[in-house]
């Protein structure tokens, strides 16, 4: 019913209109170009296809269809995109499920109603001794305003009777998490005695709490009670203060990322106000995939007690994987940013400006867990950084970053070199893993055979034609599970029709966008299928003999595992370990490496 909607908005918009409302295109062939959005360059690599009504990035590597794009760019969520793009090209949203719909307009009221109340209760009774808590860490009441703070009053039903008030029975607030289930019947308020943070959603809508037992409370259990998962509430997809702070985040294009509530209301006091936090769980892929639609660059200022180090380690190789890049901001003062902005605001505001590139954290890191005088620290040093060092992958840096730890230790780079290589030759051993992770040179690989594979995919979709000569067994020479997958459901169509043909892929496409989960856009099978058509479409009019470079293609991608075949096989001879059945095996390869050259 959705994918209607969205084939129908599809088929009003094309994606050069809805584009060209937020970037400058050039025609290139049945192409345009444009400068991305969504980072810097100077020479345009972001891509529109008109024809897949489809767009990528070569430089950042984001791509997808109009609406990730208005998600991306407008940084918001696929429904709004939905809203607004259906707005634009004139078609009704009709209701997906009125029934969850009411329900959660529901809950966003009584949400907003109970933050109003305790927004109250903080100017009353003992609500004051919480504002005077507040007032004395520093916060001023326009902030206390802005994050609309509150206090939940000492009481088991208070709430939840004022609720009732306003026409709300039990289920309706239960639903709500304001409210506890008791064993043997009956509610009773979640929140009692306790500092109330609203949590927002990014259109600044409360969706849940997050509390603070009140000082001289017991701080060593349950200080922190937050919401549980609602309908709206969806504790790893929510970022505290972003709502408030995703414009700055754009306009600095840098976000930070800190602990606890507490210091992102003191960051926005230092009129530091590019700072979000995860509320009570530790960050999630889906949040650094919601903080990149905003910026690239992170940066982790966390509690250094060992707790803190550990969730910034977490978040740090989180944020790496999905291609940030990460620095990590020191606390000048005190234990965290919200201790150092009440000692001193400037501090903080000077300390966000430098932040430190995440190598040369490690190295502090490292250096200061060990002692660098002394040889056994030394060794632990290097062992540790040369294993960060080596998963570098720009030559430059890797190269200055070893340079570096040479100086650092006192040692000649010769002695590093030598010994990061003996620990490679440790660490390779014959797992897998282990080989991959550590030889620079399979590393290499891995992306040259990643390229291979979208390049032969995308000879596949723009030369159906060739399939029969050159395409149709290839199942086991991909690796990557969605080239994969396209492709053995390319050749099912091939067997079953004989043939293949430009039709017979539209269709084929289309069955596929059909299927796919609607919200996960750019890891989707028809993204995989998008981008690897745009690579090829990008050079194949230069290319003289399409035939011939696809097959060169093929036949590389071949000899790239069969090498690796072959290298595993040499491994084992060096160690004696060799069996007959590996030396047959070897000479099998062998031919068919050789066979493939004389091909
Ligand atoms: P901290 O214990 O570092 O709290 O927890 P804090 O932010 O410094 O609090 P203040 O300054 O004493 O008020 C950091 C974050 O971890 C989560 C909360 O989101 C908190 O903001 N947390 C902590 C919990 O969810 N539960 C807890 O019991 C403690
Ligand atoms: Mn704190």
């Amino acid at each position: 019913m959705l994918d209607s909607q969205t084939d129908e908005i599809k088929s009003k918009l094309s994606v050069e209109e809805v584009l060209a409302g937020y970037i400058q295109m050039q025609r290139a062939g049945r192409n345009f170009k444009a400068k991305c959005p969504f980072h810097n360059e100077k020479t345009p690599s972001f891509m529109v296809s008109p024809e897949r009504q489809s767009w990528h990035c070569f430089g950042c590597n984001e791509g997808g269809d109009i609406f990730t794009f208005i998600m991306k760019i407008e940084g918001i969520e696929f429904y709004d995109a939905l809203k607004l793009l259906a707005d634009r090209a004139g078609v009704k949203i009709k209701n997906f499920n009125s029934a969850d719909d009411s329900k959660k307009k529901k809950i966003f009221e009584i949400i907003e109603i109970s933050r109003k109340f305790y927004q109250e209760c903080l100017k009353i009774k003992n609500g004051k001794l919480a504002l005077k808590y507040l007032q004395d860490r520093g916060i001023t009441d326009d902030i206390i305003e802005k994050f609309q703070l509150g206090y939940a009053p000492d009481s088991w039903d208070l709430l939840s009777n004022f609720l009732k008030s306003k026409g709300y029975n039990e289920i309706d607030i239960l639903a709500t998490g304001m409210t506890v289930k008791k064993d043997r019947g009956g509610f009773y308020d979640r929140f009692r005695n306790r500092i109330m943070f609203p949590i927002n959603n990014i259109g600044g809508q409360t969706i849940g709490y997050s509390s603070r037992v009140m000082p001289g409370g017991d701080e060593s259990q349950a200080k922190y009670i937050n919401t549980p998962e609602t309908l709206i509430y969806n504790k790893s997809r929510v970022l505290y203060g972003l709502d408030k702070a995703k414009t700055e985040i754009r306009e600095n294009d840098l976000c930070i990322m800190v602990e606890g509530n507490m210091d992102v209301i003191a960051s926005f006091q230092a009129k530091v106000e590019n700072v979000v936090a995860t509320s009570g769980t530790a960050l999630t892929t889906d949040q650094i995939k919601i903080i990149k639609r905003y910026t690239k660059n992170i940066a982790f200022s966390f509690d250094m007690d060992s707790a803190g180090i550990k969730a910034a380690n977490r978040g740090i190789e989180m944020a790496l994987a999905e291609d940030m890049s990460v620095s990590v901001i020191t606390v000048p003062e005190g234990k965290d940013p919200a201790d150092c902005v009440k000692s001193s605001p400037e501090l903080w505001e000077k300390a966000v400006k430098s932040p430190k590139l995440i190598m040369e954290f490690y190295f502090e890191s490292v250096f200061s867990k060990y002692d660098s005088d002394n040889i056994n620290g030394k060794r632990k040093i290097a062992e540790e950084l040369l294993g960060i060092i080596g998963n570098i992958s720009n030559d430059i840096d890797r190269g200055y970053y070893r340079n570096m730890l040479s100086d650092k230790l006192g040692l000649d780079e010769k002695v590093i070199f030598e010994y990061e290589n003996k620990i490679k030759r440790e660490q390779s051993g014959f797992g897998e893993r282990g080989f991959k992770n550590n030889n620079n040179e399979s590393l290499k690989n891995v992306s040259r055979e990643n390229q291979l594979q979208q390049r032969i995919l995308g000879f596949v979709i723009l030369r159906p034609q060739y399939f029969q000569d050159l395409f149709q067994d290839l199942d086991d020479i991909f690796l990557d599970n969605k080239i994969k997958e396209i492709y053995s459901l390319i050749k099912a169509a091939y067997l079953k029709e004989n043939k293949l043909n430009e039709d017979i892929l539209a269709n084929l496409k289309n069955e596929l966008s059909r299927q796919e989960n609607i919200e996960s856009k750019s890891d989707s099978f028809s993204n995989t299928w998008n981008v690897a058509a745009l690579v090829v479409e990008e050079e194949i009019d230069e290319i003289g003999d399409v035939f011939k470079e696809a097959k060169t293609c093929v036949v590389n991608l071949k000899k790239i595992k069969l090498k690796e075949e072959l290298k595993k096989i040499e491994m084992k001879m060096k160690t004696g370990l060799i069996q007959d059945d590996d030396i047959k095996k070897f000479d099998q390869l062998y031919k068919k490496l050789n066979d493939l050259d004389i091909e």
